[in-house]
């Protein structure tokens, strides 16, 4: 079971991901909880890179690629096989959004990048976590430069496209409740949706 965690940099879904990672755990699953780009070594690496240069938004999408396919190769399908639950923090929803609908690189090509580097594993079910931007920059007090006020709209627009894309996949929570509101709507969801009895 594949459970990615998307939306714009402090819709909180950080906080939810951590959150349902422990909880699954006290319920005597065996999870593992993911950050893209991140979580092995060298994506890691890359993640490092993808922060400290500025570069050309090609460049950018195909290292965020590589960190991903390092990610999926050494963590995600290992344990999917151990048949673990795997949680993602931020996953091809992601690059569609800020690459795609965000630096406006044709879609066609992320999508084909996104199927590379995830070898077309899609995750089961994904949380989108929809807030106005304001909102978003209220809760963070420091922005990256991948957060500039327009093209985070973009960003956030692009989101909601892909939402409606794939309704079987995709579900969007009203990200501006309460923490305790928007996990019950996950629990109660991964529920009805996928028949896990917590
Ligand atoms: P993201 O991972 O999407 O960037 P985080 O989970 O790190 O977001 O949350 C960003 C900030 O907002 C954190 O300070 C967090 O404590 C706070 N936060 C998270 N969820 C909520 C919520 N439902 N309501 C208010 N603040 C929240
Ligand atoms: P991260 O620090 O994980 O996000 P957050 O601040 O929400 O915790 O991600 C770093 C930035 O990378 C974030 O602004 C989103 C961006 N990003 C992309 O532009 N493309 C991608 O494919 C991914 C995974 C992230």
């Amino acid at each position: 079971m594949l459970i990615s965690f998307e939306g714009i940099d402090g819709s909180g879904k950080s906080t939810q991901a951590r959150r349902l990672y422990q909880y699954l755990k006290d319920m005597g699953y065996r999870v593992s909880l993911y950050r893209d780009p991140g979580s092995t070594e060298l994506a890691e690496s890359i993640r490092e890179l993808l922060l400290r240069y500025h570069m050309d938004p090609t460049t950018e999408l195909l290292l965020f690629e590589a960190a991903r396919s390092s990610l999926v190769w050494e963590k995600v399908f290992p344990d999917l096989k151990e048949g673990k639950i795997v949680l993602l923090d931020r996953f091809i929803d992601s690059t569609t959004a800020y690459q795609g609908y965000g630096r406006e690189i044709n879609l066609g090509t992320v999508r084909i990048l996104n199927h590379i580097a995830t070898r077309g594993r899609k995750p089961d079910i994904t949380f989108l976590f929809n807030l106005p931007l304001e909102l978003a920059h209220r809760r963070i007090e420091s922005r990256t430069r991948f957060e500039e006020g327009n093209y985070l709209r973009k960003v956030r627009d692009g989101y909601i496209l892909i939402a409606h894309e794939e309704r079987e996949r995709i579900v969007m929570l009203d990200a501006s409740r309460g923490e305790e509101e928007i996990f019950e709507d996950i629990l109660r969801t991964l529920r009805e949706r996928l028949s896990l009895p917590l």
